[in-house]
C-alpha cells in the first residue's frame, strides 16, 4: 500500500512504535505467507492505536467489522480486561481459520467471538451497547456500517474507521471504492451528532465520537 506520509516518516514512527511481540510477529508474517491479500491486515500502528483507545475507554464491549486474519481484534483483546468481550465478524472462512488459530494461542483469544457472514446482517442481529466499534471491511458498505453502528454504540463510546484515506485516493476518486469512501468520509462530517477527525495513520483512520 502507497505511503500517504513520505516513506522515511513512516518508517521512523514504525521504529518508534512498541514492538508487538512474537505472537503477533508471527501472526503477520503467517498472514504475508498465506494470504496473498495480505496488505489488508492493519498491522502495528493502527493496533498499537486501537489498543490505546481500547485502554483509554475502559472497553468491556467492542464490535469489529472485518476480522481477516485477526490481526487488529487480538491486539484489542490483549488491552482489555478479563471479562472484556469482542465480537468480530467477516466473511471470509481461510482468512479467519489463521484467526482463530492464532486467538488460540493467546491468554486473550477467548475474548474473542468471530460471527461468520455478512456484517450488516450481523449487526441487525446484535444488540448493543458496544463501548468501541472498528469498521474495517467492504468500502462500499461504510455508510451502512456507520448508520448502525451509531444505533449500536454506547453514549460515550467511539467509532474508529480504517482506510478513511485510502493511500491519497479520496482527493480525487475515480474507482467505486474511491467515491464509497469520499462519500462516507462527506457523511459523517455532515453529521452534527457526532465529533470527528482523521488521524493520518498508515492509510488514515477516522475516530468518531457522539458530541
Ligand atoms: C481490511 S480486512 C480487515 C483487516 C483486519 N481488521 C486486520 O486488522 O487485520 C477486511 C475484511 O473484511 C471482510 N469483509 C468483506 N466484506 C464483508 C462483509 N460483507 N461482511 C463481513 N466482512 C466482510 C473481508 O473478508 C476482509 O477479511
Amino acid at each position: 500500500m502507497p505511503s500517504i506520509i513520505p516513506e522515511e516518516i513512516e518508517r521512523y514512527a514504525h521504529d518508534h512504535t512498541s514492538d508487538s511481540g512474537p505472537l503477533m510477529n508471527e501472526l503477520a508474517e503467517t498472514t504475508r505467507k498465506r494470504m496473498p491479500s495480505h496488505g489488508m491486515m492493519s498491522g502495528k500502528a493502527v493496533g498499537r492505536l486501537l489498543q490505546g483507545l481500547v485502554r483509554a475507554l475502559q472497553a468491556r464491549n467492542v464490535l469489529e467489522i472485518g476480522s481477516f486474519t485477526g490481526y487488529s481484534a487480538l491486539m484489542m483483546a490483549q488491552a482489555m480486561p478479563d471479562e472484556g468481550r469482542i465480537i468480530t465478524c467477516d466473511v471470509d472462512p481461510e482468512a479467519t481459520a489463521i484467526a482463530r488459530e492464532f486467538w488460540a494461542r493467546s491468554p486473550h483469544g477467548s475474548k474473542i467471538e468471530l460471527k461468520l457472514g455478512p456484517a450488516l446482517q450481523t449487526m441487525k442481529s446484535l444488540e448493543g451497547p458496544f463501548d468501541f466499534i472498528f469498521i474495517d471491511a467492504d468500502k462500499e458498505s461504510y455508510p451502512d456500517y456507520y448508520t448502525r453502528a451509531m444505533e449500536l454504540l454506547a453514549p460515550n463510546g467511539m467509532i474508529a474507521v480504517d482506510n478513511v484515506l485510502w493511500s491519497g485516493r479520496v482527493l480525487s476518486p475515480v474507482s467505486h471504492s474511491d467515491k464509497a469512501i469520499a462519500e462516507f468520509n462527506n457523511i459523517v462530517q455532515n453529521d452534527h451528532r457526532v465529533v470527528n477527525l482523521i488521524l493520518p495513520v498508515r492509510d488514515g483512520v477516522m475516530l468518531i465520537w457522539p458530541r
